[in-house]
Formats: C-alpha cells, structure tokens, sequence
C-alpha cells in the first residue's frame, strides 16, 4: 500500500492489517507504551473543507508517533491561488513525509499521488472518506467481537459516506442494505463495485434496509459544499431519518454509529443519538488509532 486514496484500492488484507495495527496502537497508547515509529518524520495536513476530527486526530496521532503536523488551509497556500496540484506535490514532497488532503474532487487527491513521491492519505473528498470507515470498521469489530456476517444498514445521502462504508463493509464481508431516496444514490463506480456482492442492496425505504440490522449509519443531508442545497435536501431526506420506529426493525443489540457533526432531528433523532452515545464517541476516537495506524504503515512500513 503506497497512498490512502479510498478503500476501492485496498485488498481485504490490507484493511484487516490496519485494523490490527490500530488495535495494538489504541492498547499501547491506553498503557502508556510508546510507540515513536515517525520520530522526525512530518505530515502536511491540506485542508479545502472545515474539520474537527480530522485535523486533531491527525496532528495528535502525529505528535504520538514521535512526528511533527503542519496545518496547511488551502486558502493561504499557492494552491488557493491556482498553482496546480502537480507542483504543490513535487514540491512538498521534498519537505514532508507525508500529506493528508481534505478537498472536493477525488481527482485532486489522485493528481498529488500521481505527481508527488510520498504517500498522500485521503482526509475525505466529494467522493469518499477512507479514513472515517476504517475507524467505523475498528468500532463495529471493538463492539461486535467480528465483522463478517453482520448486517449493516445504511440510511440517507448517498454520499461519501455512503461510498466509502459500501466498499468497506462489502469487502470484510458485511452484508450491506442502504435505504438512500430516488436520485441520491451512491457513486456509479460504488454500485458498480457492489453488484457482485450478492449481500449488499440498494432500497427506498429505511425499515427495509433496518430490518434485522447489526449496525445502524447515517450522515448528515448536506455534505460540505452542499449548503445552499440544505432546504431542497430537507424535503428529499424526509424521513430518512434514524429514530425508534427504524430501531425497533433492528436487532436488540444493534449499535449506531455516526461519523459527525450531527443534525439532531434530521438524520438522527436526539434520543437515538444519546441512547447510543457510546458507540458514536468511541468511534470518534477510533480516528486517531486508526489513522495512526495507516500512518505507519504508509509511512514506516517495516515498523
Ligand atoms: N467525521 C469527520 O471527518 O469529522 P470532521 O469533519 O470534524 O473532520
Ligand atoms: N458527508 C459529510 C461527512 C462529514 C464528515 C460531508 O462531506 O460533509
């Protein structure tokens, strides 16, 4: 594995790899082990969208891996100013060891890895969020003891979300049922992923795809870059929504999860979101441990 780019180029192995690693990194970092496999080694962190998970994690998990993280807003760096990503990469890459991007286009991303030397990380574009899913993965196996064989469900956006957990779930072996409405489906390139999978569908109802669920999931109804599509989404996502009608179809035990921020009483009712509190701050931890562990591997590999 050279680049982080989305979780279509990971084998099943590779991503159980960076479970494992991320397990044993959250162990050491919970006693006191350390663990300073990046010493001297430094990340540039690009941000085109706002964050708060991403950034902290990121730097913290940096900062315990014995390495350095630098902040980069896109608006007060040249590429804010239509300096092309090929150079930006050429050029950062003779100064950094590494570089987490968080932009629009998926295509920006591929260009830096294309054209840069060091391995670049996807810190969630238009198209998906790699790094958010292997932290769901590592909260759902945490909680569940397993991933294959249990049934994940979906509800809302097809977004990078949507994308980023189809791919993920299908490939360790997840049954997989998103209730997404009519044109808000995912990527063509995701569904196209899918249909091979005969565990994983695509319906309009959200008690369909709940039913006997594992795992619930759901995001907001306008992603960064959408905000002047909130009112119009409003009325689209009506009642595509995570609330106790759609739990009770679910498993006793089914946990939720919510990659955050949050709109209570849009995609998640407020009581929903507190009864499974857990579940969604643990998996809001489980950024920096598996981010650090897809920082070793990517960055330290023999370590
Ligand atoms: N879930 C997530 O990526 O959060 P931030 O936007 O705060 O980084
Ligand atoms: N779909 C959301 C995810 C935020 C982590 C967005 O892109 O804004």
């Amino acid at each position: 594995m050279k680049h982080l780019l989305k979780l279509l180029d990971l084998s099943t192995e590779e991503i159980v790899d960076i479970l494992n690693l991320a397990d044993q990194l959250k162990y050491e970092q919970k006693h006191g082990i350390s663990h300073q496999h990046l010493k001297g080694m430094t990340l540039g962190m690009i941000f085109q969208k706002a964050s708060t998970r991403t950034r902290v994690s990121f730097e913290t998990g940096m900062y315990q891996l014995g390495g350095h993280a630098l902040f980069l807003s896109s608006k007060e760096l040249q590429i804010g100013r239509g300096e092309p990503a090929q150079d930006t990469a050429r050029v950062l890459s003779r100064y950094l060891n590494g570089i987490m991007i968080r932009t629009f286009e998926q295509s920006e991303v591929e260009d830096l890895a294309e054209y840069g030397s060091i391995p670049i990380i996807n810190g969630l574009t238009d198209f998906c969020h790699p790094c958010q899913v292997l932290a769901d993965l590592q909260t759902i196996r945490e909680y569940k003891n397993k991933l294959d064989g249990l049934k994940f469900c979906y509800i809302g956006d097809g977004n990078n979300m949507a994308n980023s957990l189809t791919v993920g779930c299908l490939k360790v072996g997840m049954s997989v049922s998103l209730a997404c409405p009519d044109g808000y489906h995912p990527d063509p390139q995701v569904l196209e992923f899918a249909k091979a999978y005969k565990n994983f569908k695509l319906v309009a109802d959200p008690k369909e795809a709940a039913a006997d669920a594992d795992v619930l999931y759901t995001d907001v109804w306008a992603s960064m870059g959408q905000e002047g599509e909130a009112e119009k989404r409003k009325i689209a996502f009506k009642g595509y929504q995570i609330n106790d009608d759609v739990m009770s179809v679910a498993k006793s035990d089914a946990m939720v999860l919510h990659c955050l921020p949050a709109h209570r009483e849009e995609e998640i009712t407020a009581k929903v979101f507190e009864q499974h509190a857990a579940d969604i701050f643990d998996e809001a931890e489980n950024r920096l441990h598996a981010q650090k562990a897809v920082m070793v591997r990517l960055m330290a590999p023999g370590k």
